[in-house]
């Protein structure tokens, strides 16, 4: 056993894909969720996937007695990855306070509690959005940090400051930024993927329920960007390659691979697909077609961006493998298991 390691957020999309990751590394895994945007049968997902059921405290980060206990309860751990957070874009913009006081309270109990606990490593989870729209594709972590478009990147934006502030002010403690570009996809068996609440905002959970029928059509924002065929461009990538670049940003920090406390890396493949390719692929994947329109631009969007991620390639050995038919067909095989299990 490599050690135990905390996951706030872990029965969520990106959290329970990295549960299963680092089981399958030989890390044991203790999991905080509120299960305000997931559900408690993630956790059979991830029996089923790995053998190993993760154990589970339902409880509020934003409580530091809660916080306190799960310490008292699991002791040892030596890590934490912190995917509790809210993260609807437009919401954030509604409701600022509720964002603000969610993502930043948690962080600074977690941060606050480490070194009492004797905790290490903290792998935050950071966003593309924190490069605000880029002068220069592919964008390197040097790029400068632009005005935030929304609370919720904003809160991105301090969340990074304050892990840099409480490490230059010499807590014994190590960190890794992972700034995410646009993760999609699910795992190849279908036990686990990405279930938002209500009505999608992300690109190809509301393709995947257009194309089942659960939507009538999927709306395109766009088609007169400065782009080969005026859709916006991203850098979409798949959740589970993702999810490994925490197993390895964790190794790194724990075997003190290197000295400095803080570091950061950009997680994408480094290819830039549009939104129109995106549907194309999954259309020339499945075979399955997608109603859709296009419509006018949404309100704070980007119009391109994809990462140069060679210095993960390089520092962590992490790289970008899914090939993009096989990611479609996995969120595709997700929808229709969801089906299957009369959730949608
Ligand atoms: C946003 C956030 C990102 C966050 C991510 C996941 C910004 C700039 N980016 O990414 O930080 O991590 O959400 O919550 O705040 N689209 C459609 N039709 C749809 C949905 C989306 O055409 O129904 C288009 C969008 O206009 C965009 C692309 O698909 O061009 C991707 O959109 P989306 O999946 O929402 O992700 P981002 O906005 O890139």
């Amino acid at each position: 056993m490599k050690g135990k390691i905390l996951v706030t957020g872990g029965t969520g999309f990106i959290g329970s894909h990295t549960t299963v990751e680092l089981q399958n590394a030989g890390y044991e895994v203790v999991i905080i969720d509120n299960l305000s945007n997931s559900n408690i049968d993630v956790l059979d997902g991830i029996e089923r996937i790995t053998g190993i059921r993760p154990a589970f405290v339902e409880g509020d980060c934003t409580d530091i007695a809660t916080l306190r206990r799960l310490f008292d309860e699991h002791p040892g751990i030596k890590g934490i990855i912190n995917f509790a957070a809210s993260k609807a874009v437009n919401e954030s913009v509604q409701k600022p306070i509720l964002y603000y006081r969610n993502n930043l309270n948690i962080l600074l109990n977690l941060l606050d509690l480490m070194p009492e606990y004797g905790v290490k490593g903290f792998v935050f989870s950071s966003s593309c959005t924190v490069y605000g729209e880029p002068d220069v594709n592919p964008i390197t972590e040097d790029a400068p940090i632009k005005k935030a478009t929304s609370p919720y990147g904003a809160t991105k934006q301090i969340s990074e400051d304050i892990i840099a502030d409480v490490i230059k002010s010499g807590s014994p403690i190590k960190a890794v930024l992972l700034r995410y570009f646009n993760p999609i996809g699910a795992h190849p068996s279908a036990e686990i993927g990405e279930l938002p609440n209500g009505v999608p905002q992300n690109l190809v959970p509301y393709l995947t329920q257009a194309a089942i029928g659960v939507r009538k059509e999927l709306s395109i924002f766009g088609d007169d960007y400065n782009t080969p065929d005026g859709s916006c461009i991203r850098d979409f990538i798949y959740v589970v390659d993702l999810a490994k670049a925490h197993v390895r940003a964790l190794d790194r920090m724990l075997q003190d691979e290197s000295d400095n406390a803080l570091e950061v890396f950009n997680i994408g493949t480094g290819d830039g697909l549009s939104v129109l390719q995106l549907l194309d692929a999954f259309e020339r994947s499945t075979g399955v077609k997608v109603p859709h329109k296009i419509v006018g631009r949404r309100e704070g969007d980007i119009e391109k961006i994809w990462a140069d991620p060679k210095k993960a390639n390089d520092v962590l050995g992490w790289h970008a493998e899914a090939d993009i038919d096989d990611v479609m067909r996995s969120a595709w095989k997700w929808q229709q298991r969801l089906r299957e299990r009369g959730i949608m």
